[in-house]
């Protein structure tokens, strides 16, 4: 058989389908943000930016120092600005509105700066904003209203004058909240208690004066309660001595007078109430609690005796 024709078979095309996994990419908006934020940044801190370096990629933020992004690199989370050279007179709003133009962010660090005012964006139309670091700058002034979405604020090392507003007891997801350093004056809000979440409160190194609320007592989940070095009166209150959870509590260097409530060490590892003008009798199981670490009642007690 002369078959010229032979049945040509059909020809099978592999196709290696290569999965090409491409790296995520901000959205167009926040790479454009990113980049106005880096140039203004340059050049109002006579570019000494941490992002002056040519070696980065500046098509891809998330590489960049302090910037935190998701774990595929798809939105940024958090900026952390801290010791940028930021200071504020001109460039406050300027930097703070591209921040807040962020629409994913969640922390933002600018702790180590000279920055004089927190920026209205930042107190009231920064999306999700959920910490917020200004320690170490040069705000004075009255501590202003923040937004409600704040879980961490620490505003210590600074000149802060004034009481503590009331409006921070309506933070009602703040865990941390540290205001120390500062010049403040007036009592602890007795509206704390309405802080249910925290597990921090860091006051000392102020000038507050008045005795300690006893609703500090409600604060459930408290682990650190810093009172030191400021003008509080009055007697400690007992209610303290009931937080399960309360590990450190310091109040050295203020007015205290009465006793130490009764079982006061129960949950705690570290004790100060050195210098202070507290009178006996010691509990007489202060020391033989099972966490306790560390007590100082140096310079304290005028009446040392224990019941
Ligand atoms: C910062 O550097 C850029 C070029 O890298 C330059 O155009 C700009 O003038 C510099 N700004 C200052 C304040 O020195
Ligand atoms: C970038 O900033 C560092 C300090 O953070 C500075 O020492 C360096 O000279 C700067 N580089 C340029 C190109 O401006
Ligand atoms: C990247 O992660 C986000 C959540 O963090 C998710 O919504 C998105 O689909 C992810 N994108 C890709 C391409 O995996
Ligand atoms: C705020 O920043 C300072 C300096 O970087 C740091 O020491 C401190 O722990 C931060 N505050 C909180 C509550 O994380
Ligand atoms: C507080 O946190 C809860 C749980 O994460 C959240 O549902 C709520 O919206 C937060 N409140 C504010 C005022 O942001
Ligand atoms: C400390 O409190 C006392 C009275 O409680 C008051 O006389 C004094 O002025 C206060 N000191 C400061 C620095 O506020």
């Amino acid at each position: 058989m002369n078959n010229r024709y032979l049945p040509i078979p059909p020809l099978f095309f592999f196709f290696f389908i290569i999965l090409h996994y491409a790296s995520c990419q901000l959205p167009p908006s926040q790479l454009t943000t990113m980049t106005n934020l880096r140039e203004l940044l340059q050049t109002t801190t006579n570019n000494n930016s941490k992002w002056n370096s040519s070696s980065q990629d500046l098509t891809n933020p998330c590489s960049w120092t302090g910037v935190l992004c998701n774990p595929n690199n798809s939105f940024i989370t958090g900026l952390s600005l801290s010791s940028f050279s930021l200071f504020s007179i001109k460039d406050a709003s300027s930097w703070s509105s591209r921040v807040c133009g962020i629409e994913t962010l969640e922390t933002l660090d600018v702790s180590n700066n000279q920055l004089a005012v927190i920026a209205h964006p930042l107190l009231s139309s920064c999306g999700g904003l959920k910490v917020l670091n200004f320690s170490n700058n040069m705000l004075s002034g009255n501590i202003p209203s923040f937004q409600i979405s704040l879980e961490l604020l620490d505003l210590s090392h600074n000149s802060l004058h004034g009481v503590i507003p009331d409006q921070i007891t309506e933070l009602v997801n703040l865990s941390v909240l540290d205001l120390s350093y500062n010049q403040l004056n007036g009592p602890i809000p007795s509206s704390i208690d309405q802080l249910s979440k925290l597990q921090q409160l860091l006051l000392s190194e102020n000038i507050l004066s008045g005795s300690i609320p006893s609703e500090i007592g409600h604060l459930s989940k408290l682990q650190q309660l810093i009172l030191s070095v400021n003008n509080l009166t009055g007697e400690i209150p007992p209610p303290i001595a009931q937080i399960t959870t309360l590990k450190r509590f310091s109040a050295n260097y203020n007015g205290f007078t009465g006793s130490i409530p009764q079982g006061i060490t129960r949950y705690l590892s570290n004790l100060d109430l050195s210098y202070n003008m507290l009178t006996g009798p010691v509990p007489s199981d202060l020391l033989s609690q099972p966490n306790l670490l560390t007590v100082d009642l140096s310079f304290t007690v005028l009446y040392l005796s224990t019941c």
